[in-house]
């Protein structure tokens, strides 16, 4: 299939352009380096700088390049900053998420996958969070996927848009060429990384306080590579239906468990001080994701939480500056 992949500079795009062309797929990268590095987009996926934000620059490439599904993973995407500049939030994903749809329909693509998140939930009911659960988005971050969503429901049943939302939970880990580098980082694990490395002297735990075993905040990380794989069995799965799934390990690891994990990866003592509470987390995310399990097959096959350190570690080890060496 021929494959726009919307953000693949990014962190979880451009591993998943990697994997697309692995599996023969022809991939476009569509990204404005607001955030992602050139360096990550694979050699052999064609490149097109350009903005959502215009109609234009979106339709001109979706013209040209023709392809059979749109794969879109460009967004703001920190649930904390959102918290201080909602209007980016709520704006922009939403803006420039439509403007990719619009193009979709007005180009005659006939397949959308919406990276969407957990941040759906900001105070989930039960302990493991299947699609089925209430959404209550937790920021403006969430609120912008959740519309995203909605706006992707209206126009499939207009236009006969076939999508899959995927929800991940925490993203994390690396592939052999392609890993997580933020500016600034703000993301756990390569932050605990960037200690055990020593170009940063402590890690800060946000918060003890939280109504969880150690007290610490509970997540469930995912690794990238598995993510990347789901995509392309819901891309499969499209011929015959509309999808929404939950990614995630079913595990969830407290910000103090991760700390112990990448001290035993990394055998690198990582000095960590309690701080405050961040704006916007909840105290527990963990996924469901039996359904996709179930429906599709998926299964994490590297989401063991050393595995995705030690990935991380060793990425981070050979590219210590990250996209910047
Ligand atoms: N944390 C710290 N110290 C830090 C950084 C993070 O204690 O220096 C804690 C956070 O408070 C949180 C956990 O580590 O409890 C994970 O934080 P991250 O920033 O790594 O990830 P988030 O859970 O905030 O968010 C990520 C993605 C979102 C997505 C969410 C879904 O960035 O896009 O996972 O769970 F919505």
């Amino acid at each position: 299939m021929r494959i726009l992949v919307t953000g693949g500079a990014g962190y979880v795009g451009s591993v998943t352009s990697e994997v697309l062309l692995h599996q023969s797929h022809d991939v476009a990268v569509f990204d404005n380096l607001s955030q992602g590095h050139r360096a990550a987009v694979p050699a052999a996926a064609q490149w097109v700088q350009g903005d959502l934000s215009s109609p234009q620059e979106i339709g001109a490439a979706i013209r040209h390049f023709q392809p059979d599904a749109v794969m879109h993973f460009a967004a703001r995407s920190l649930v904390s900053e959102s918290m201080t500049h909602p209007f980016a939030y709520l704006r922009d994903n939403l803006v420039e998420g439509i403007n990719l749809m619009e193009a979709c329909v007005a180009h005659g693509v006939q397949r959308f996958i919406l990276s969407s998140t957990a941040n759906l939930f900001g105070a989930p009911e039960s302990v493991f969070i299947d699609e089925e659960a209430a959404v209550s988005p937790g920021s403006p971050y969430g609120e912008s996927k959740w519309a995203l969503e909605r706006a992707l429901h209206w126009v499939s049943e207009v236009s006969g848009l076939r999508y899959a939302i995927l929800r991940y939970f925490n993203a994390a880990g690396a592939s052999e060429q392609r890993g997580e580098h933020h500016e600034p980082e703000t993301h756990l694990i390569p932050l605990v990384l960037q200690v055990a490395a020593g170009q940063r002297e402590h890690i800060t735990i946000f918060g003890d306080d939280y109504d969880t075993p150690d007290g610490t905040c509970i997540r469930d990380y995912i690794h990238v590579v598995d993510l990347a794989e789901a995509h392309l069995l819901a891309l499969q799965a499209l011929d015959t239906r509309n999808r929404v799934y939950h990614l995630g390990n079913g595990k969830g690891f407290s910000v103090q468990q991760v700390l112990e994990v990448t001290r035993a990866v990394t055998g690198a003592t990582i000095p960590a001080q309690i701080g405050a509470r961040r704006s916007g987390d909840p105290a527990r995310l963990v996924a469901s994701s039996d359904r996709i399990r179930e429906e599709l097959g998926w299964s994490p096959r590297l989401s063991a939480l050393e595995q995705i350190v030690a990935s991380a570690w060793r990425w981070q080890q050979r590219h210590p500056q990250g996209y910047g060496t």
